[in-house]
């Protein structure tokens, strides 16, 4: 009999808001069965061909029951129905023909998987669409000759191996989950799985809404489980009947649809360089189908295939490869910054097509499926017996578990052959009693009456699902099971960070408010309480770390409807809330992506409300199993490593902190969430098993690692005066990575001779030019540290700081410092570069020595032997980094969040640069002409022995230029006081005049730096005061708005203090001119 192969479809969605909000770009094209995607950094296209490639991305319409429909007849978008129609009927067809059939979903978080599934709203899915026609066409088929029809239900879930029941509400998880089990077939399936049988389509609605209930409440502990755990709907389909012989014949089909976990879990977690490999179950059932479609694909029948290593593949055997006719969904996303992730789905669609499947009609007649389950028991009592009686060898523990396994199946077999003989109606009957003792369901007569509040989840399939009461007088909230049982609460909830009683619920006739027990946690529209507050229609609830909820009024106040107010605020929605109450606020549509098609500074702001309550949970974690480390995130500004103070990149990391020890650790936001997942799975062993986290080994602890030295904060040394051989002596700030200060720190670069002796500021020269093509030295010395906050903090810790110059691989540091505040640091480094190039004086122009400074703490591990620099630095080697930009720092500076209202001031600052750069180089035509006038004076001396009688000075070597000490001795004299003397004399006066006007000037620009170096790597302060109901929105303009003005308020200041240095460097150069001007003048001089 030839195979079948797999079915493939894809379906692209519509953007959702954030990618709206971060000006996404579609990078999925569609033209009838092919489906193309263009790489958006280099524009190459790859094209695939699927058995359907559905467009769902635009050309649509909602209506006003929120249906999408094709907006016009020539559109090509492919909505819910047509979906059904094409994929949906099949299965249906299949399943009367008595095929079994599978449908699974697949593709990354938030694809749209559950939408095609299942759906949302009036968007009904293929689900319940196939749900609801099943039933049509049963009440309409021709039940003349005693046909009966049966059908069943069933609903699991996979999460990390384990299989939960969806249909049972027990809250207590069966630990392990639910045996599967092979049947004589060598077929997989779960014999304690609840098989409800159903008479309609509304007993299949209530179901489904009661597994997604079940579900919901599971993933309360922890948010977005479900993007982890795959759920598989199994509908089994009975048909029995009397053939053309008139015997009882039986016609079975399973229908399987499964919604798999997001597939971006599918990738090895080894990229994260974290100590520990992420050794989660989580991964591996997603991992196992990759396998198994892959060896399919492959077509080799001497492989074998690995279906046993994982629950899901075996559950999923017989769709894939097997007796089963299937159909996969891929779905994707259309957006830019998924391109990776949405390839590797079509990928994964395109093996998946090759599979090939050898469907059979199962048909026997009804007899013989209970005389072979009768001969199936006999033979099973048999083994048992020979087991029993010591009959075959092996360990004691494994007879046990053999036997044990045997007394399973009989038992199940029993239950089969008893049910089969049992009347439809009455299994029908024994449902619906063992239902509604189960579950009883909130009446209408509730939702038109009470106030209620609706949860609101990660995953928006999961939202709105959950409603909780709210009646008059005061309703309890606190945590569900908890122990005191005076106080049971009215509203139980399992989230994490939940106290026994945690808040309480006033409700009068007309109001409603939230009061909290203190110091627990409630946040109304993202803003802690901390007393009793009114609680509007509309507003977010948050209590402990990630129980989210929406507030629905008295039914007078719901002016939206439920639906419109869940779409609206949903769990995005709520984040970004929250993070603006912390400061952190960004408006995404302000933002244009740059030119390389990164999103910049938008991807950091996704990160953060990402991380954020992934944080919140693990420090609940932490809490609860008394780990004492706690977990915090920051915007790690990579400015301020820059020595160019251009690097605009900024990410966000997370800040771990033992608390008892002091201990400080920097993760990134790959290697926490890699630590979450293990902290979770710690954490779900802890609920299980509350002992067997007692005594885990630091080797195996996520919430440990062995010390590191943590990156305080730098200090930037501009080397701008180094250019004019002036030595930089200063107290320089280090700021953190939010610019905030950690300390001085005292150093000073200089200009040094061969062998290292420091040169004074007299020995400065007026053109940098001077310095080309000849050896250059530099002396760095780290005198003290001040004002240490770190050690403050603990005096158990100690400093190191590192540096590095020009293009120096591994840089140099000092010795660990430890316990003082004020180390003296007594540090020097000579370095030399052998020959000073263009792109030195540019570095030297533009840059600054950035001085980093690490923390160490105690029980660190010395290790001396880091390999570091000679001190020589050869410019006719190219350069280890990148090249110094060549471009002025100050015009170039990108100011985060507001570039288009500093734009003004940013072109200020380039223009007074240009000017400097013009002072400069009126200053160098100026030396030229003293040059001149020296020459025209020695030959004056020459012809004229009346000229000047004081003897030159000797000239020094190797600098023509250099200002003497000779001349600085005329230091004091203003050029108005200076009398008229010989020229050459001028000629040293105005070299000496110039070199103190720029001498002034560098000291008056040092300050105007740092300022910007700060301004450059702080961060939008967080604002404490706001509104409580004010709308996020406009808070988030307000914001930027004042947070702008501050900024431009500062670069004014700037732009003046730097106008005002140069003003005053333009003077006393043009006073210097005009008394040369006056001196040079034959009737000027006396
Ligand atoms: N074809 C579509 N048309 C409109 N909206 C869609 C479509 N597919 C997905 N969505 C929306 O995208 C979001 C994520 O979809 P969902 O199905 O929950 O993703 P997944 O199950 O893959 O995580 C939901 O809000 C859903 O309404
Ligand atoms: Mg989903």
């Amino acid at each position: 009999m030839p195979g079948e192969n797999v079915k493939v479809a894809v379906r692209v969605r519509p953007f959702n808001q954030r990618e709206i909000d971060a000006n996404s770009k579609c990078v999925i094209q569609m033209d009838g069965g092919s489906t193309t995607i263009t790489n958006p950094h280099t524009g190459e296209k790859k094209t695939f061909t699927f058995d359907h490639s559905y467009w769902s991305h635009d050309g649509y319409n909602e209506r006003s029951d929120s249906m999408l429909v094709p907006e016009n007849e020539t559109s090509v978008y492919a909505d819910q129905q047509c979906v059904f129609n094409q994929l949906g009927r099949q299965v249906l067809d299949n399943a009367w023909e008595g095929y079994n059939s599978t449908l699974f979903a697949y593709g990354q978080t938030g694809s749209g998987k559950s939408y095609s599934m299942l759906g949302y709203g009036t968007n009904k899915g293929i689900v319940p669409i196939a749900c609801g026609e099943l039933f049509k066409a049963i009440d309409s088929a021709d039940k003349s000759n005693g046909k009966q029809m049966q059908v069943t239900f069933s609903m699991l879930e996979i999460y990390n191996e384990h299989v939960r029941d969806l249909l049972t509400n027990n809250t207590k998880a069966i630990p392990g989950g639910l045996k599967v089990r092979q049947d004589r077939n060598q077929s997989f399936y779960v014999p304690d799985l609840k098989q409800l049988p159903c008479r309609d389509y509304k007993a299949i609605e209530r179901l489904m809404e009661q597994g997604t209930i079940n579900r919901t409440t599971a993933s309360t502990n922890m948010n977005a489980t479900s993007s982890r755990s795959h759920m598989v709907i199994t509908i089994k389909f009975k048909q029995v009947f009397n053939n053309d012989r008139g015997e009882s014949t039986t016609k079975t089909s399973e229908i399987n649809l499964v919604d798999l976990a997001g597939s971006e879990r599918a990738k090895s977690t080894g990229a994260t360089g974290d100590r520990l490999r992420e050794g989660s179950a989580i991964n591996v059932s997603l991992l196992t189908l990759s396998s198994v479609i892959e060896a399919l694909a492959e077509g080799n029948p001497k492989k074998t295939i690995p279906y046993r290593s994982s629950v899901l593949t075996k559950l999923l055997k017989s769709a894939l490869g097997g007796n089963s006719k299937t159909v996969m969904i891929a779905a994707l996303s259309p957006a830019d910054i998924n391109y990776e992730e949405t390839l590797s789905t079509l990928r994964y669609a395109d093996r998946a097509k090759k599979i090939q499947n050898k469907a059979v009609i199962n048909l026997s007649p009804t007899e013989k499926l209970i005389h072979d389950l009768k001969s199936e028991n006999a033979r099973l009592l048999q083994l048992l017996a020979s087991h029993a009686s010591g009959g075959s060898s092996g360990m004691t523990h494994d007879k046990d578990f053999i036997t044990a396994d045997l007394e399973h199946l009989i038992a199940q077999n029993e239950k089969q052959m008893k049910e089969s003989t049992m009347s439809w109606e009455q299994k029908l009957e024994d449902a619906k009693r063992g239902w509604e003792l189960e579950h009883v369901s909130a009446s209408d007569k509730m939702f038109s009456k009470n106030p209620y509040f609706q949860n609101v989840n990660e995953d928006p399939q999961l939202s709105g699902v959950i409603k909780k009461f709210i009646y008059e007088g005061v309703t309890m909230v606190g945590k569900c099971n908890n122990i005191d049982t005076t106080k049971k609460p009215h509203i139980a909830l399992r989230g994490l960070g939940i106290q026994d009683h945690h808040a309480n619920i006033m409700c009068n006739k007309s109001n409603v408010y939230a009061d909290p027990i203190s110091p627990n946690e409630v946040f109304v529209n993202g803003v802690k309480i901390s007393k009793k507050t009114a609680l509007k229609h509309g507003d977010r609830i948050k209590m402990g770390s990630n129980s989210l909820f929406l507030f629905v009024g008295f039914p007078n106040e719901r002016k939206k409807s439920d639906d419109e107010l869940t779409k609206k605020y949903d769990y995005n929605f709520f984040q970004n809330e929250l993070a603006a109450s912390l400061g952190i606020n960004y408006d995404l549509k302000s933002k244009q992506k740059d030119a390389s098609g990164d999103l910049g500074i938008a991807e950091v702001y996704h990160d953060y409300l990402t991380l954020m309550p992934m944080v919140a949970e693990v420090n609940a974690i932490s809490e609860e199993l008394q780990k004492n480390v706690s977990f915090s995130l920051f915007v790690l500004n990579l400015a301020s490593y820059d020595s160019s103070g251009l690097e605009k990149e900024k990410e966000v990391a997370v800040k771990v902190v033992q608390q008892i020890t002091n201990q400080v650790w920097i993760w990134s936001k790959a290697k926490f969430t890699n630590r979450k997942y293990l902290i979770e799975e710690l954490y779900n062993n802890f609920t299980e098993n509350p002992e067997s986290v007692n005594d885990i080994a630091h080797e195996d602890d996520p919430f440990w690692d062995p010390v590191e030295d943590v990156y305080l904060g730098c200090a930037h040394a501009w080397l701008h005066s180094l250019a004019y051989c002036m030595p930089l002596d200063d107290q320089i700030a280090i700021l953190n990575h939010s610019g905030k200060e950690e300390g001085h720190l005292q150093v000073s670069v200089s200009p040094c001779t061969a062998n290292g002796i420091v040169q004074s500021d007299e020995m400065m020269i007026l053109d940098p030019n001077d310095l080309l093509n000849k050896r250059f030295d530099i002396m760095i010395q780290i005198q003290q540290c001040i004002g240490l906050k770190w050690i403050k903090q603990n005096s158990t810790r100690g400093i190191m700081i590192k540096f590095k110059l020009y293009d120096e691989r591994y840089g140099h540091q000092t010795r660990a410092l430890w316990h003082v505040v004020n180390p003296r640091v007594n540090f020097q480094q000579h370095i030399t570069v052998d020959n000073v190039d263009d792109d030195f004086l540019t570095y030297l122009h533009s840059n600054a020595v950035v001085f980093e400074v690490w923390g160490l703490q105690g029980g660190r591990v010395d290790t001396p032997d880091t390999t570091l620099d000679d001190g020589m630095i050869r410019t006719n080697t190219p350069p280890h980094s990148s090249p110094p930009s060549t471009a002025a720092s100050f015009s170039s500076a990108e100011f985060d969040a507001m570039e288009k209202e500093l734009e003004g001031a940013k072109h200020e600052i380039k223009s007074l640069s240009d000017q400097k750069e013009e002072l400069f180089q009126l200053c160098r035509i100026l030396r030229k002409e003293n040059t001149n006038l020296k020459t025209k004076v020695k030959e004056a001396k020459k012809n004229n022995k009346n000229g000047i009688t004081r003897p030159s000075r000797p000239k020094s070597a190797s600098k023509s230029e250099i200002i003497s000490k000779e001349v600085q001795n005329e230091k004091d004299k203003t050029p108005s006081s200076r009398s008229s003397s010989a020229a050459s004399q001028g000629n040293n006066n105005v070299q000496a005049e110039l070199g103190r006007a720029l001498k002034r000037y560098f000291g008056d620009i040092k300050p105007i730096q740092s300022q910007m170096q700060y301004l450059l790597s702080s961060e939008m302060p967080p604002e404490p005061a706001r509104s409580k109901h004010g709308s996020v929105k406009g808070d988030s303009y307000d914001r930027l708005r004042s947070f702008a003005d501050v900024r431009q308020k500062d670069i004014d200041q700037l732009s003046e203090g730097f106008n005002k240095a140069l003003l005053t460097l333009k003077s006393s150069v043009a006073a210097t001119v005009r008394a040369r001007k006056t001196e040079m003048q034959p009737n000027g001089s006396s």
